[in-house]
């Protein structure tokens, strides 16, 4: 019995000292304390068998034992401890090169921007199919079946959706909010917009509009300048110039088109505003009675402003880039460039 102690005294104390974790020393704990299993516990429970002079001399052993041992465990377990600790803050860990992540588009940038500047002045951000039924995108804005005005927007129709097509504009939000809301209404809708025509450094098939309309009973024209140029001026600065010119939408009575100056030539004319110094950027105009009232609303009662920018260009100007192809590119080092590029 004797000779087992001391046997088992100078194992336990090897493999404490050889315990590489915290996790094997607890394991080793176990293995010698463990109240059902625990080889030291045995010898300790054991010595109540033993005559009186026996038990004296084999507990003082067995108690020494325990002592030695637990006094090892817990030395062992502090140096483990302080080793893991020096461990966690390994420089060296650094070194893992770090790992690329995402950037935000530029159109989510400028939407972003944009909404926020127009939720302060009071609109409601509205958001449309892009997928849209022909109503909405031409007959509800009072483009006739066979009106001349729908070649102005070359359109993708959808095979074997016969009446859907792939919206040529951000305008179908004015008859689906004006019937979802009623009046008064000041609604913005941004979103892609989709157009059957030959591309170049302008035009893009898939392009950004951000349309705004406001519906009220004294509203005028005063309304429509003043928020074009304070949108023009919180994107470009100060000193933008807006100008605009008569142009002929069927849904707007008057309609006008609105141009900045070119900020790439900064008006001197440059291939992006083909030498005339200004930049087309939106169409505008007061919302026609007969829009008005395929939206449920009497024109008698209610007048409203229509503006819709082309999103994609406003994004040109403010981030300088000459050619709109790049938007849609899914070029990286394009897209690098941008808010929180590596
Ligand atoms: C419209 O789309 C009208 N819905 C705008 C409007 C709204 C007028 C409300 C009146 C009242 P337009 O086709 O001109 O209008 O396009 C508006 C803007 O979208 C243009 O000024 C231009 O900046 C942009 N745009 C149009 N086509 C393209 C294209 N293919 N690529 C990039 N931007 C485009």
């Amino acid at each position: 019995m004797q000779k087992k102690i001391e046997a088992l005294r100078s194992g336990a104390l090897t493999k404490i000292q050889k315990a590489r974790t915290v996790v094997e020393l607890d394991r080793i704990e176990l293995s010698l304390f463990g109240r059902k299993k625990g080889v030291m516990t045995d010898i300790l429970k054991g010595l109540k068998n033993l005559d009186p002079e026996a038990r004296k001399v084999q507990g003082q052993l067995a108690n020494d034992a325990k002592k030695a041992i637990f006094e090892a465990i817990a030395a062992r377990r502090a140096e483990l401890i302080e080793h893991q600790t020096i461990e966690a803050i390994d420089v060296t860990e650094c070194l893992i090169p770090p790992l690329p992540h995402g950037t935000l588009h530029p159109i989510t940038l400028i939407s972003q921007e944009l909404e926020e500047m127009f939720a302060g002045m009071g609109f409601r951000v509205y958001d449309g199919p892009e997928l849209e039924a022909d109503y909405y995108n031409f007959e509800g804005l009072n483009f006739d079946a066979d009106h001349p005005a729908r070649d102005m927007q070359d359109t993708f129709y959808i095979k074997n959706l016969p009446g859907r097509l792939l919206r040529t504009h951000t305008s179908t939000a004015q008859v689906r909010a004006m019937r979802e809301y009623g009046a008064p209404l000041a609604v913005i809708c941004l979103g892609r917009c989709f157009r059957n025509e030959e591309t170049d450094a302008r035009h893009e098939h898939t392009f950004f509009q951000l349309e705004g309309f406001i519906v009220g009973n004294d509203i005028t024209f005063a309304h429509l300048k003043g928020i074009l140029e304070a949108t023009a001026r919180y994107l470009y600065g100060q000193d933008t110039r807006v100008r605009l010119r008569p142009k002929y939408y069927p849904f707007v009575e008057p309609g006008v088109s609105g141009e900045v100056t070119c900020l790439f030539c900064r008006g001197d004319g440059c291939r992006l505003c083909k030498s005339t110094g200004f930049l087309e950027i939106f169409g505008a105009g007061r919302i026609h009675p007969n829009v008005l009232r395929e939206g449920g609303l009497d024109p008698k009662k209610w007048s409203g402003l229509a503006f819709g920018f082309g999103l994609t260009r406003l994004a040109m100007l403010k981030y300088g880039i000459d050619d709109v192809r790049l938007f849609e590119s899914g070029d990286l080092a394009f897209l690098k460039q941008f808010y929180g590029g590596v």
